[in-house]
């Protein structure tokens, strides 16, 4: 089946078959490798990329459903290679460690600070909730939205 995406700015088009979930598609179809596979079953936030601002799990998404909204992963977040602020705020705090959960991570933060410029510590922590990790590094993380809501996006 033929879909048109719209991903990180650009209309991308695709050729999968029906059922393909969004996150296969980016990965296998449109090399935008930074948003990982983790369980595959919505339940650790591996995987999360923003549709229409809000982050989702693309696990769980098909290509038919991505083609209705704006799709922005990791890869759009920062300019080149200039990162944003929720970017340059995780690697200030140095908030992580193998990075496996660090693009969900990034993607969850995106999307709370859009819609809460200025977080309290439990929102930070309730919006970071789906995204598990191994290595231990909520605390960081949580810092580091605090650090990226102060110094603006
Ligand atoms: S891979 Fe999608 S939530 Fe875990
Ligand atoms: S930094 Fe390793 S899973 Fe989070």
């Amino acid at each position: 089946m033929k879909y048109r995406i719209d991903v990180n700015g650009a209309a991308r088009d695709l050729d999968v078959p029906r059922g393909t979930t969004l996150l296969d598609a980016l990965r296998d179809d449109l090399g935008l490798t930074a948003t990982r596979y983790g369980c595959g079953r919505g339940q650790c936030g591996a995987c999360f990329v923003l549709a229409d601002g809000r982050a989702v799990a693309s696990c769980l998404m098909s290509v038919e459903q991505a083609a209705l909204h704006r799709i922005v992963t990791v890869e759009g977040l920062g300019d080149g290679e200039r990162l944003d602020a929720v970017q340059r705020a995780f690697v200030d705090e140095d908030a992580m460690q193998c990075g496996y959960c660090t693009s969900g991570m990034l993607i969850s933060a995106t999307a709370l600070l859009a819609r809460q410029p200025a977080p309290e510590e439990d929102e930070i922590r309730d919006a970071l909730a789906p995204n598990l990790c191994r290595c231990g590094v909520q605390l960081r993380a949580i810092r580091a939205v605090e650090r990226a809501a102060r110094e603006g996006r």
